[in-house]
């Protein structure tokens, strides 16, 4: 090991938190181990340097490129999998994202989330059951759901979208029951007019996402669940751009002849395409 190595891990000895030194001294180590190794130049040094600057600058209250770059780096994803691939039975999590908006309306059970005219997109019912590890219901978990429209945008991001357009937040029913009427998604393209649009392009990489729809589910008593529903046959489910697809997440769709109970209880019309997905939460807090 270099002088200055041992010198540098050495200067962080007096952190009291011992989680915190282990942290900053192997980050300090792996540094100088990568540095070392690819014997790094000084202009690769500099042009490392611009890159991060440009990053931070780009950083705002609705904009956090230095999130993108971790999921593009496929860091998001590791440290998703070390924190809860652990316990199988329940849902699987995947990557938050950018576009999450707090405090959407609260709907009612099998309202819609479009709030827009639509034009052909294809009639979505999505339902389901929430539950816990045990197959009980859960009862009053907060059901908090987000996705593009067909143009590939969320709202927040698309100026010409209601803010609320293809968001919400339901509650489960007394049996754990959810559902929401909404459109199919599509697969979109991650932003790319900031430093890592600038290393996909000159990784020759896309910046494709598979369709999916987002949830997060929190109840009290239980973790909460971050994850995405993604449908079946995307072309992109082999080659998502920040890695995020789980199989058990991937979801077909039903076109159904709605019976009259079912036309009834969700409002829909006789044809409808239905996805029926029960997610299931762990204990704790
Ligand atoms: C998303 O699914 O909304 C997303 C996730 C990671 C990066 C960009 C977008
Ligand atoms: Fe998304």
């Amino acid at each position: 090991m270099h002088d200055v190595t041992i010198s540098a891990i050495n200067s962080f000895e007096q952190i009291g938190d011992a989680r915190s030194k282990m942290l900053i001294q192997k980050l300090v180590k792996s540094i100088h181990d990568y540095v070392d190794e690819v014997e790094l130049t000084q202009s690769e040094w500099e042009m490392a340097i611009d890159f991060l600057t440009r990053t931070g600058q780009l950083c705002h209250e609705q904009r956090q490129e230095y999130i993108l770059l971790s999921d593009v780096l496929g860091v998001s994803m590791l440290v998703d999998e070390i924190n809860h691939s652990k316990n199988v039975e329940q849902t699987p999590s995947t990557v938050f994202g950018p576009f999450f908006i707090a405090n959407m309306p609260i709907r009612h059970y099998a309202d819609s989330i479009v709030e827009e005219n639509v034009n052909n997109e294809i009639p979505l019912l999505v339902k389901g059951k929430i539950l816990n590890q045990q197959g009980e219901a859960i009862v009053g978990a907060k059901i908090e759901v987000w996705q593009t429209a067909e143009n590939g945008m969320y709202s927040g991001q698309d100026p010409d979208q209601l803010l609320t357009n293809l968001r919400g937040a339901f509650i489960s029913q007394v049996q754990g029951e959810y559902a929401f009427k909404s459109i199919l998604p599509v697969s979109y393209q991650i932003p790319s007019d900031g430093t890592v649009g600038e290393l996909l392009n000159y990784s020759k990489r896309h910046f494709w996402r598979p369709a999916h729809i987002h949830f997060m589910i929190t109840a009290e008593g239980h973790q909460p669940l971050v994850t995405h529903l993604f449908i079946q046959d995307d072309e992109y489910l082999n080659g998502d751009a920040v890695f995020g697809v789980k199989d058990r997440l991937i979801v077909g769709f039903q076109q159904r002849n709605a019976s009259a109970e079912d036309q009834a209880k969700f409002a829909v019309d006789a044809n409808y395409n239905l996805i029926d997905y029960d997610f299931v939460l762990s204990e704790g807090e």
